[in-house]
């Protein structure tokens, strides 16, 4: 068994969350290739993801596969999760304590995977790297830490409550391959120590 199927089983049987673990129909741990460059990471899941035990299943995750067909790629060539891995109550937002019970699960999935970039989707999964941080002000702009790119969008359900972000997450979604393109330069910049000038 693989170490990230392995890490599936421990998310399913996870507890800590006592409302979500007595709500949940499954648990979405997330799903793609373990060898992915680059992760996606939504909020939680919502009806059908909890149906189906998948992430991005639902209207959302139906633009999401158009955009990711807009850039030449499939679910095969990504991985996709979630902050939190069980559905809130009628999709309420989660609560802070949920997602720092459910963040073991992410950084070892982040852990596993070492995608190259990492892709946020909405407020909730920026806020895991940079708190604080709004996403009306840092979309569509890469950013470099600790060796990894990231990219944050608005989450693609926003563009089915507002019509005019759709554009603008279509417009950042195209950036992503010039970053791919470009992994191996913009983390060389990074570990080039600094040249000393002389004069
Ligand atoms: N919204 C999310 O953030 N994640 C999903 O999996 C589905 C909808």
């Amino acid at each position: 068994m693989s170490a990230l199927a392995e890490l599936y089983q421990k998310i399913e049987a996870c507890r800590d969350c006592e409302e979500l673990a007595r709500n949940r129909t499954k648990v979405v741990p997330g799903e793609g290739a373990e060898n992915a460059q680059i992760v996606f990471i939504g909020e939680a899941p919502g009806f059908h993801e909890d149906q189906q035990g998948r992430p991005f299943v639902g209207q959302a995750g139906q633009f999401l596969d158009y955009l990711l067909k807009s850039i030449n790629l499939t679910r095969n060539d990504v991985y996709i999760c979630n902050v939190i891995k069980c559905r809130p109550p009628e999709n309420r937002d989660p609560l802070p304590i949920e997602i720092n019970n459910c963040q073991k699960w992410l950084n070892l999935q982040i852990e596993l995977i070492s995608p190259k970039v990492i892709v946020t989707l909405g407020r909730y999964s920026l806020a895991k790297f940079f708190p604080g941080e709004s996403i009306s002000k840092v979309h569509g702009k890469e950013r470099k830490k600790d060796n990894t790119i990231y990219y944050p969008m608005y989450h693609p359900a926003a563009a089915l409550h507002q019509q005019s972000l759709r554009q603008t997450i279509e417009a950042d979604m195209q950036n992503i391959p010039a970053i791919l393109a470009r992994i191996d330069e913009i983390q060389e910049e990074e570990s080039k120590p600094q040249q000393l000038s002389m004069f």
